[in-house]
């Protein structure tokens, strides 16, 4: 990382906004607590993410497939998986300021009229810590009575247990195999925090991996090291990636086992994605309470048996934010500093940027026709005629386009441009008829 610390993470933010990745949402009626919108840059940083997770998770194998469930289930739902009486944070209040904070996490608070110290550590008395629900609950229909409480999904898994039957039916499909979503959840948390590390609404991509119960310790290390390579793959530096298993107190009410993969943030190291041994835990409380045989019968064996599951579970948002920072480096050049977003070209929001060298001779016009070539071929393209070419360059660096094209004289002679590679700032001349294969090769063999 080019910069340590918090002024690493204000530098993220105000690009985010100055280039339209990240905004904060409602921001003209003062915003409301750590709500974010994605803008142009974002929402296409975001596509890819869950494109490179999707395309490894599921297209990529022949078994695991996709899935699209509800927000709102039936709110027995979560009487049965435990989280309306169990998914909790304990909670403490200042009776002076009224801040209020997650009483295992004091550590990473700071009281709101004293920053440099932590709650209880100021003047201020804490209270007793309470539990907290963290779902949020609305009601179903147009009249507000508590038989019509309903809870916005906390985690996208439990829709997948539901419809465990029907796709095991639907998509002759049997274990080892697994179901895929991504999709909002919603937590009301205490103390969100840290740009969209920690917000109300968030996108999870979860995929729970049904197995024989014997082939449970197998699949956990697959899932967890096939997890874990994932980021690096991606262009994550290896060295602010780590897996840390979880201790016995740290899991969660369903799990028997679980690994973190954690990433060195500006704030410290933080959980992106954890990899859970759910057991038969949810299969079995949802067939006890619904009297639904969600068995697998082996026709091999001809035994039945409820498969237990192997979840690797990460947040988009986080997802996003970490290729982002890592991605971040202010290179110093002879004459001046460069901003450059080092991303994997799969994930950078912009694929290729494409500049006549100047706005007259029929170059704009050369210029707009490899841009359609570049859209038809499915590169995201962005089209700039403005500044000088050194600018246009830096602009693109900033949001990490790995490639720009020139289009100048020598194009109108014999339709060859410039292609200027962002990471080496390498300059080679490519016919435009080979321009596709010369980017798809260069994505293919890029590497950090
Ligand atoms: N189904 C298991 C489950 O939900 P989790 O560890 O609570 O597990 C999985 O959540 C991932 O979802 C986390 O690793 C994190 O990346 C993301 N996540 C959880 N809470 C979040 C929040 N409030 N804001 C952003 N991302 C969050």
């Amino acid at each position: 990382m080019a910069k340590t610390d918090n002024s690493l993470m204000s530098t993220i933010v105000s690009l985010c906004k100055r280039r339209g990745f990240v905004f904060q949402a409602s921001e003209i009626y003062g915003g409301i607590g750590n709500t974010y919108d994605y803008g142009p840059l974002g929402v296409e940083l975001k596509r890819n993410v869950k494109e490179a997770w999707w395309s490894r998770v599921v297209t990529a194998r022949a078994d695991v497939v996709g899935l699209d469930s509800a927000i709102i289930q039936n709110p027995k739902v979560w009487e049965v998986s435990g989280h309306v009486g169990g998914f909790t944070d304990p909670m403490v209040d200042c009776k002076k300021c009224k801040g209020r904070f997650r009483a295992d996490k004091l550590e990473d608070a700071k009281c709101p009229e004293k920053p440099s110290k932590r709650p209880g550590e100021c003047a201020g008395e804490l209270t007793e810590p309470r539990s907290f629900n963290l779902m949020f609950k609305t009601h179903i229909g147009p009249v507000e009575e508590s038989g019509a409480t309903a809870y916005l999904r906390p985690e996208t898994a439990q829709g997948i247990f539901l419809n465990f039957k029907n796709v095991l039916e639907s998509a002759r499909i049997k274990p080892p195999f697994g179901i895929a979503q991504i999709g909002k959840s919603f937590r009301n948390e205490i103390t969100p925090g840290n740009f969209v590390f920690r917000t109300r609404e968030f996108e999870q991509a979860e995929m729970e991996f049904f197995v024989p119960p014997e082939e449970n310790d197998k699949w956990y290390s697959y899932w967890r090291d096939a997890r874990f390579s994932w980021y690096s793959e991606l262009g994550i530096r290896p060295e602010n990636l780590r897996l840390r298993e979880h201790d016995a107190d740290e899991l969660a009410h369903y799990s028997t086992a679980c690994a973190d993969v954690e990433y060195l943030y500006p704030f410290g190291w933080g959980e992106l994605e954890g990899i859970a041994c759910r057991t038969d835990f949810d299969l079995k409380r949802h067939s006890e309470a619904t009297g639904t045989d969600l068995l697998y019968f082996d026709p091999q064996t001809k035994e039945k048996y409820t498969p237990y599951v192997i979840e690797p579970a990460g947040g988009i948002d986080r997802m996003a934010l970490t290729f982002l920072i890592d991605a971040y480096e202010e290179e110093q050049l002879e004459k001046d500093t460069r901003v450059v977003l080092r991303f994997h070209p799969e994930i950078a929001p912009i694929t290729c940027a494409v500049f006549p060298l100047v706005k007259k001779d029929g170059m704009p016009e050369k210029a707009h026709e490899v841009e359609t070539i570049l859209r038809r071929a499915r590169f995201s393209t962005f089209y700039d005629e403005k500044a000088a070419i050194g600018r246009r360059y830096r602009r693109q660096d900033e949001i990490g386009t790995p490639f720009c094209i020139t289009i100048d004289g020598e194009t109108l002679n014999s339709d060859v441009v410039t292609v200027r590679e962002r990471d080496s700032m390498e300059q080679t001349t490519v016919p435009i008829a080979e321009l596709r294969t010369f980017l798809d090769e260069a994505i293919l063999n890029w590497s950090r």
